[in-house]
């Protein structure tokens, strides 16, 4: 693939070959071995939306394989302000750089730069569909920490807005997974992708109660409520606290079940469940550097 931009994009022999790569790649993403894939690439992390993991992670895996960082810094200290558009900041920008991700809040502006770029794109993340740096990493953290195949998954929280799960309950199927949506139904999962899993025979179950389901599960997938998505702040106040997961509500969870999240969290996951050993969502995002990695390594063609 010459851009990163939907897990659509992707067979599910693409996708185990790249978490095949990050494997690899994790002794150096650790810092215990030494890597020089980039050496020489300038790659820009161009961000129109905040972030704390998709950049440091991008920036901490290009710094690892011996590349440069050219950061756009803040929207606010660029010429956007004085209306640039995203087409010309892409134009221009393929002129310094050997790679550009970029983070945009808009559906379909990570397609779109890829029509006006003269390098590659991998997209960390646009609008509220697309994800696919995440749902690697996703896949990764699962495949070392559970597995794949037939995965019992449970996806709870903003499942409306939430794109890391409208990315990963695709990729998920082509493993065979069980699935189980838990929303408030304000925040349920899109009809049509609900519809496109049973169509390839994905089972699927909807509730509003992870009491309901707790024990039956291998991995939930928990998720924050996207504030900066809702039109309505009233609609956000209604659904904001409807779903946590705590220590006590884990008492009748499956001791291997492992606890997933995209981070941030707000509220959704109580401090007292960070230490029991269900937690892997710091691990998780530690596994974004060798995803990252291997990405940027295929993607930009220092490895095949
Ligand atoms: N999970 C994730 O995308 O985090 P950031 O928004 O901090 O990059």
């Amino acid at each position: 693939n010459r851009h990163v931009i939907s897990m659509k994009d992707f067979s599910r022999e693409e996708i185990d070959y790249i978490l095949d790569i990050a494997e690899e790649l994790e002794p150096v993403a650790r810092g215990e071995e030494r890597s020089r894939l980039l050496d020489g690439k300038i790659i820009s992390l161009l961000f129109f939306e905040p972030s704390t993991r998709t950049r440091l992670s991008f920036e901490v895996a290009i710094r690892r394989l011996g590349g440069q960082v050219l950061s756009l810094g803040s929207v606010e200290a660029s010429s956007v302000m004085k209306g640039e558009n995203l087409a010309d900041t892409i134009r221009v920008i393929s002129k310094y750089a050997d790679l550009i991700v970029l983070r945009h809040p808009l559906d379909g502006s990570a397609r779109m730069a890829t029509e006006f770029a003269a390098v590659p794109v991998i997209n960390g993340g646009d609008g509220s569909v697309h994800h696919p740096t995440q749902t690697f990493l996703d896949l990764y953290t699962i495949r070392r920490e559970s597995h794949l195949e037939g995965l019992k998954i449970a996806m709870a929280g903003d499942l409306k807005y939430g794109r890391t799960v409208h990315s990963l309950c695709y990729a998920l199927s082509l493993y065979g997974a069980e699935m189980t949506f838990v929303s408030p139904p304000e925040l349920r999962m899109p009809r049509e992708i609900v519809r496109e899993l049973r169509k390839k025979n994905i089972r699927v179950k909807e509730t509003e109660c992870l009491e309901e389901i707790i024990g039956d599960i291998e991995v939930l997938y928990m998720t924050r409520v996207q504030r900066e998505r809702f039109p309505d702040p009233q609609e956000y106040e209604k659904v904001k606290n409807k779903l946590k997961i705590t220590g006590d509500l884990l008492k009748s969870a499956d001791p291997e079940l492992k606890i997933l999240h995209p981070l941030p969290r707000v509220n959704e996951i109580s401090p007292d469940v960070d230490d029991t050993p269900h937690a892997r969502y710091f691990e998780q995002a530690f596994y974004g550097v060798p995803i990252r990695m291997a990405l940027l390594a295929l993607t930009i063609g220092v490895i095949e």
